[in-house]
Parts: C-alpha cells; structure tokens; sequence
C-alpha cells in the first residue's frame, strides 16, 4: 500500500469557535496536526491578554493529551505600544479583518488609514508580531481581493519590517505580489487548491463550498497550485477550516465557511500526488511556516495511506466538505 509520512504539519489559519462547537473540532485538529493559528473572530472577538489566556485554556482543556499547540492571535484594533509588549509572549500574531467583509468582523477596520494606524504597526514591527489579514475590498465580490492588492501594497511600502501574512489567498494577483515585497506571505487552504465558482454555484448551489473569499476562476486556481505544490518559500498551508452548524449552512442566508479540518492532509496528499508532487508537501504543509514564523512544534508523525475513505456525513452539528465522498487517501496512523 502506498503510504506518505508528514511531519509536525501545522494549520496556519484555523477557526476554532468556543463551547460546544469547540469540543466538537479542536481534537479533530489536534489529532493529525501540530499547532494552528488560532483565529480570532470570536462573538465578541478575543482583544485583551486575558481573553486570550482564557480562550488558550478553554481550547486545551478540549485536547486530550496536549498534543496540539494552539498559537493564539489578538483581533486587530490600533492598539498601543505599552499593551502590544506585555502581550507579544502570548500571542503568535494579529489578524486584521476589514469591518463586516466575513463572518463576526463587524468590528473590523473600517478605513485603512496608515497614520492611524502606524503607532500599532510600527510596535508589531520592532516586537516581531505579524499581521495576518483578510484580503478583500468592499467592491464586486469575484474583485474584492485583487482590489485589495493596493492596501497590501500600502502596508508593505510603510512597514518595510512588519511581517504581513496574506491569508486564504484566491488570486493570481495575490500570487503575483508573493515575489513583489520581501515581506509578503501567504497561506493557501486545500479547498481553493480544488474547487472554482463552479463548484460553489455553477450547478446545484453547493453551501458547504461557499466561503469568504469565494473560489474563484480556474486561472486563479492554476497560480494557486503553481505556487503550492512547488511549496513557494513564502506560502504556508492554512486551512481556514470555518465551522458552523449545519442549520446555518444548508438555509435561506448561509454562512461562509468550509469545514475541512478534518479531511485536510488527506485531501493535501491527493492534490499533492495527482501532480507528481507528494516531495514538496512537507514543505508546504510545515517547515515554511517554521521558518516564517520561528516555531519549532514538537515531534509528531502521520502517516497516511491511499486506500478509500468515506467521509463522515456530520461531526457533531457540522456537515465537513465532501461529506459522504469517498476522497483516496486516509490517514493510518499518528504518533
Ligand atoms: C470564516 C468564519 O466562518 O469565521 N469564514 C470563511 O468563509 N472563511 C471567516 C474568514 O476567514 O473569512
Ligand atoms: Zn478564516
């Protein structure tokens, strides 16, 4: 049987949600992966030392063995110098969202105004905090993150020393910005290296595909691969995986997100394999991020087989992607 091996992956951009929902996906997360970033957008968003203290504890007390580091992140605000340093030791990075661009970030930036913002960037800069951000304009929905590439252009000329993550990337143009700024990043998630419009919309309309940003042209998915699968030293894989309860995906008004936690290395090794590329994954699934954000997870292997998986039709309240799909690889064991 053909197996892969991966080492320490990491999920570079998890949401993990709170209470019930929370025991319900972080130990699926915390059993095939070594650490994420956890995002913010908590109702309401997590923005103090102690919120994030309390939500670290509220997350490992869901994870069995302590197995899963969970590399917290403030919600974005112009905070001060003074409170950026007495929580740079707790936190991994902080996650700007434009106001009410995607699930709970009403309280989001509303204007990138760079004088405004510049006392927080410039601490995040010399405290060596990134600023992970959700890329999208306001504008025409398949526009809003190539219209965005200008304030990304913006923060990068300015804060020539701020690490900027640009997070969930859909685009050729936010690939083409990757080579552009020594300090641009990325994270890519597994769903936007396989579906398009299409598979949103182009036929039965398909809610557990749809997320913000939405899958876009299979142009834009080529740039995507191009860069993925060659493991691009400044792309990271991050899941986005966005739980909600089923009730509030299959509805007149359903939310953004794909829950894919669950199913991602599996569907990383097929996308990997399928394109004579399975080397690379390992780079792109763990040692970049290492090496982008300076952490060393502690040691755990998976090993996955190809052999034929039917994914589980729910977790809890939550319908995965390719709920009742048999997808090709499986995991077969952790350690
Ligand atoms: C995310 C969520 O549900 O929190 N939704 C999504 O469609 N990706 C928020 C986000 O990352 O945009
Ligand atoms: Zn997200």
């Amino acid at each position: 049987m053909k197996t892969h091996t991966l080492l320490m992956p990491l999920d570079m951009h998890l949401h993990l949600r709170d209470g019930v929902m929370l025991e319900t996906v972080a130990p699926l997360s915390a059993y095939s992966f070594s650490g994420g970033i956890v995002m913010p957008n908590l109702v309401p968003p997590v923005e103090t030392l102690e919120d994030v203290r309390a939500y670290k504890e509220r997350i490992m007390a869901t994870i069995p063995n302590d197995y899963f580091e969970p590399y917290m992140t403030l919600f974005y605000k112009n905070y001060d110098k003074k409170f950026l340093a007495s929580v740079s030791n707790d936190i991994m990075a902080i996650k700007l969202y434009p106001a009410g661009i995607t699930t709970n970030s009403e309280g989001g930036v509303s204007s990138f105004n760079i004088e405004e913002m510049r006392e927080t960037l410039e601490a995040m800069s010399i405290l060596g905090i990134p600023l992970c951000v959700h890329g999208e304009s306001d504008g025409f929905v398949m526009d809003r993150e190539a219209e965005f590439m200008s304030v990304y252009e913006l923060l990068a000329k300015n804060f020539p020393d701020l690490k900027i993550i640009m997070e969930h990337i859909t685009t050729k143009e936010a690939v083409e910005m990757l080579d552009k700024y020594k300090n641009l990043y990325a994270t890519i998630t597994v769903h936007h290296l396989i579906i398009t419009l299409d598979d949103v919309v182009g036929g039965m309309m398909m809610p557990h595909n749809f997320c913000k940003p939405i899958a876009k042209r299979p142009e834009d998915k080529e740039a995507l691969l191009s860069v993925a699968l060659n493991a691009h030293p400044k792309v990271m894989f991050g899941s986005d995986s966005a739980p909600h309860p089923q009730d509030k995906k299959e509805s007149a008004g359903c939310a953004a997100g794909v829950f894919s936690a669950p199913i991602a290395l599996q569907l990383l090794c097929d996308v990997f394999e399928k394109h004579n590329k399975l080397e690379n994954l390992q780079t792109f699934v763990s040692d970049n991020a290492q090496s982008i954000y300076k952490i060393c997870p502690e040691f755990k292997e998976i090993i996955l087989e190809k052999r034929d998986f039917i994914v589980p039709n729910i977790y809890g309240t939550v319908v995965p992607m390719y709920a009742g799909k048999t997808i090709n690889w499986a995991i077969q064991s952790v350690e």
